[in-house]
């Protein structure tokens, strides 16, 4: 069986984005292969966080992954600051990085541009995601569109260190979704929609009450052609509409644009308000059943355990592989 890795920030709620980009995908994966998904908590700190807003989004972080159908019997759910194998691993491949290829992660130029005070964390944090994912001998990492160069480098990292020391690390593909991989703002289409954007309008968390979602979409910056058609290029709004639309329904892009035809723009946005709030009903309704509940607290125990113990001899193999710590003379 495959063995899968992801993980989700706990930088605030998540978007509609998150789920369509990432947690869907995760919900099927988990009936046949071996899952870890992480709250990447060590990963939010790259840039200052309110401790008691982190707290809480942690948890309800946790809560959401089981809500959207995260099982626990097939998947292990953790929380990153309790398996300390991570930042371990971390810093041992920040020494395997270069500071070249750090430079060029676009994430990076985006979240510092134009900061006066920037975290060295934030630069070398696509460090700690490698080790993130080879501590547990990943072979599929299932993200959205915007991690891919973070998994090429995870990539070149470890196939630097198996080729410098010993063959320890699976070299892990990457796998992004054929539609919603990259859901947009709806106040600003050709900026990816962001859970951590100042602009509230602009995306759609995950719960957000049914009345909300309608008026959010309903203010989504479109054009004015009136004609419900995909073309990323000319028409970023409607096209980010179509795209959320076929991911909540299954329906495709085509199907919607002949269902649409001669249709105005107001009866389009009601419908996809209508699909995104029938989305989330369900997952918003076990979200509130878990989020204090000791369940919650037991699962992600269970999970730190058995993520600890797997990590703990990746970390170790590859401690030995560099020669760090002493062998014992008897
Ligand atoms: N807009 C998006 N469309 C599709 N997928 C997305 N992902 C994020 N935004 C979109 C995917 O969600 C997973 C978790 O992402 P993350 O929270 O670890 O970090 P991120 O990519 O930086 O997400 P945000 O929402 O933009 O967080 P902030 O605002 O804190 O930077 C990843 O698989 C990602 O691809």
């Amino acid at each position: 069986m495959k063995t899968i890795f992801s993980g989700i920030q706990p930088s605030g709620t998540l978007t509609l984005g998150n789920y369509l980009g990432a947690m869907k995908q995760f919900v099927t994966l988990q009936d046949d292969h071996q899952c870890y998904f992480c709250i990447v908590d060590e990963h939010a700190i790259t840039v200052p966080q309110d401790r008691l807003k982190l707290r809480n989004n942690i948890r309800s972080l946790a809560a959401l992954y089981l809500a959207a159908g995260i099982d626990p019997h097939k998947s292990t759910l953790f929380i990153q600051s309790e398996v300390s194998a991570h930042t371990q691993l971390g810093w041992i491949l920040q020494s395997q990085s270069y500071i070249g290829e750090l430079e060029r992660m676009t994430q990076f130029k985006e979240k510092s541009d134009g900061k006066a005070a920037v975290s060295a964390a934030l630069f070398t944090y696509p460090s700690l995601m490698a080790a993130d994912i080879l501590l547990y001998q990943t072979d599929i990492v299932p993200v959205g569109e915007d991690q891919t160069q973070h998994l090429e480098l995870t990539r070149d990292v470890a196939q630097r260190f198996n080729n410098r020391y010993n063959d320890i690390f699976t070299i892990p593909e990457i796998k992004i979704p054929k539609v919603g991989a990259r859901i947009m703002s709806l106040q600003e289409p050709t900026k990816k929609m962001s859970k951590s954007d100042e602009n509230e309008k602009g995306f759609i968390s995950m719960l957000d009450e049914p009345k909300k979602i309608e008026k959010k979409i309903k203010s989504a910056v479109t054009d004015s052609e009136g004609i419900v058609a995909f073309d990323k290029e000319k028409k970023p709004g409607i096209s980010n509409l179509l795209t959320i639309y076929s991911s909540c329904t299954g329906e495709s892009i085509k199907a919607l644009e002949k269902k649409y035809t001669g249709v105005g723009y107001g009866q389009f946005k009601q419908d996809v308000a209508n699909a995104v709030i029938q989305l989330l009903e369900p997952i918003q309704q076990r979200y509130h059943q878990l989020i204090d509940s000791d369940e919650l607290d037991l699962i992600l125990d269970q999970g730190a355990e058995k993520a600890s113990f797997t990590a703990n001899k990746m970390l170790q193999k590859a401690k030995k592989a560099m020669g760090l710590g002493r062998v014992r003379k008897k």
